[in-house]
């Protein structure tokens, strides 16, 4: 199962964190949103894509650039975020919008990330230190569980 990790990760790195530990347990391989042309997804059968989460979203520079994938088929997504609250529900748009690229979406996975926005900054935020040794655990745990899902 070749897999790619498409990620965006620009307030803490905390993301980045979590894709690097994720493409290692998954052996895939990883590139910033940024660096991706649509023809990169080619030769992958598992594409993760994952980044903070900005006004109840995915940064926008992934849903802008799941905007610009052709219709697919046959490929497999999960979906992952750090965000102020850790909630999976900041997933629901670029959920839509690869299913509606045709990506079978198998799994998704969240945790808070350290987050100095607006006034938090003048206390020094808050999630200091996230995520955690045992953030990134249960995120290696997640893509050792992706295996047996594809
Ligand atoms: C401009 C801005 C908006 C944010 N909006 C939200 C939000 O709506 N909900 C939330 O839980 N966290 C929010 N956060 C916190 C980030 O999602 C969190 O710090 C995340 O871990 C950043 O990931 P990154 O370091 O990989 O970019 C926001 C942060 C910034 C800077």
């Amino acid at each position: 199962m070749k897999t790619l990790i498409v990620y965006t990760s620009v307030h803490h790195q905390n993301t980045e964190k979590v894709a690097k530990v994720m493409a290692e347990e998954l052996e895939a391989d990883h590139i910033h949103t940024g660096n991706a042309q649509p023809e990169t997804l080619a030769t992958y059968d598992l594409i993760g894509f994952g980044s903070g989460i900005y006004f109840g979203k995915h940064h926008k520079t992934l849903l802008q650039f799941v905007e610009t994938l052709p219709p697919m088929t046959q490929k497999r997504a999960f979906v992952f975020s750090t965000s102020g609250d850790g909630k999976i529900k900041h997933h629901a748009a670029l959920k839509e919008k690869l299913v509606t690229r045709g990506f079978a979406i198998v799994d998704e996975f969240c945790c808070k990330g350290w987050d100095t926005v607006g006034p938090l900054k003048l206390f020094g935020g808050i999630n200091k230190g996230k995520p955690d040794e045992k953030d990134l655990a249960a995120a290696r745990a997640f893509a050792h569980g992706l295996k047996n899902k594809v």
